[in-house]
């Protein structure tokens, strides 16, 4: 069983990373923010709240987001392990998870931040609207500095919190998609 968290702000490259570590090591993805968005497409009532949340890059509360992290390692597919990516994003969150892990006398091998500066972030983001063929209603500007103010003030507490516990690892971000992963595996 492994367990690895990556940290970033919006379009540091958390995802990219995810789906090259999970071919790696063969564990699976767990993105709140991939799981929140499919609750939206699905029409759920948890989709209709997050919804308006997450189209001005605010966050879903602590107890929704922990209860759907607790179902979701639950499940039989997250045996081997599982990369959690975007998820804790607050301190409650992650004291939360601490507990959680502990209860289920579980490890956390791995707390990555990946680094990256603030003004790529946009240019990160209009390249993914290039991508796929979805554009998520959270990728514009004026949503996407919310989302960094808010990934600094309850994001980066986090990142400290676990820097004093010297548990945090960091890579930096800047460098192309195959040089961030290749730092990624010299931590392990
Ligand atoms: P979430 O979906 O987690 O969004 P995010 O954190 O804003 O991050 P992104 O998914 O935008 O970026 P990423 O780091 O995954 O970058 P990517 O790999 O795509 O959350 C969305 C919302 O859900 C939140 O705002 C909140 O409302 C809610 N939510 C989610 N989790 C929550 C939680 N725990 N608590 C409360 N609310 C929660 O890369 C971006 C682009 O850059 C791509 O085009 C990619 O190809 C490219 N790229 C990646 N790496 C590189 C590189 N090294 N060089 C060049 N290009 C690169
Ligand atoms: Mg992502």
């Amino acid at each position: 069983m492994i367990i690895i968290i990556l940290f970033g702000p919006p379009g540091a490259g958390k995802g990219t990373q995810a789906k090259i570590l999970i071919e790696k090591h063969d564990i699976i993805q767990i993105s709140t923010g991939d799981m929140l968005r499919e609750e939206v497409n699905s029409g759920s009532s948890l989709g209709k709240t997050a919804k308006s949340i997450m189209d001005k890059g605010d966050l879903i509360s602590d107890d929704i987001i922990m209860s759907i992290i607790e179902e979701r390692i639950k499940k039989p597919d997250c045996q081997k392990g599982f990369i959690l990516d975007g998820f804790p994003r607050t301190l409650n969150q992650a004291i939360a998870l601490d507990y959680l892990v502990e209860n289920k006398t579980l490890n956390i091998d791995q707390i990555i931040e990946i680094k990256v500066d603030e003004e790529l972030l946009f240019e990160r983001i209009e390249q993914r609207k290039t991508e796929g063929d979805l554009v998520r209603n959270d990728d514009n500007t004026e949503v996407l500095k919310n989302r960094i103010l808010i990934y600094k003030n309850d994001t980066m507490p986090v990142l400290e919190y676990y820097r004093d516990l010297k548990r945090l690892k960091t890579v930096d971000g800047m460098q192309s998609i195959e040089r961030v992963s290749e730092d990624i595996k010299k931590l392990f």
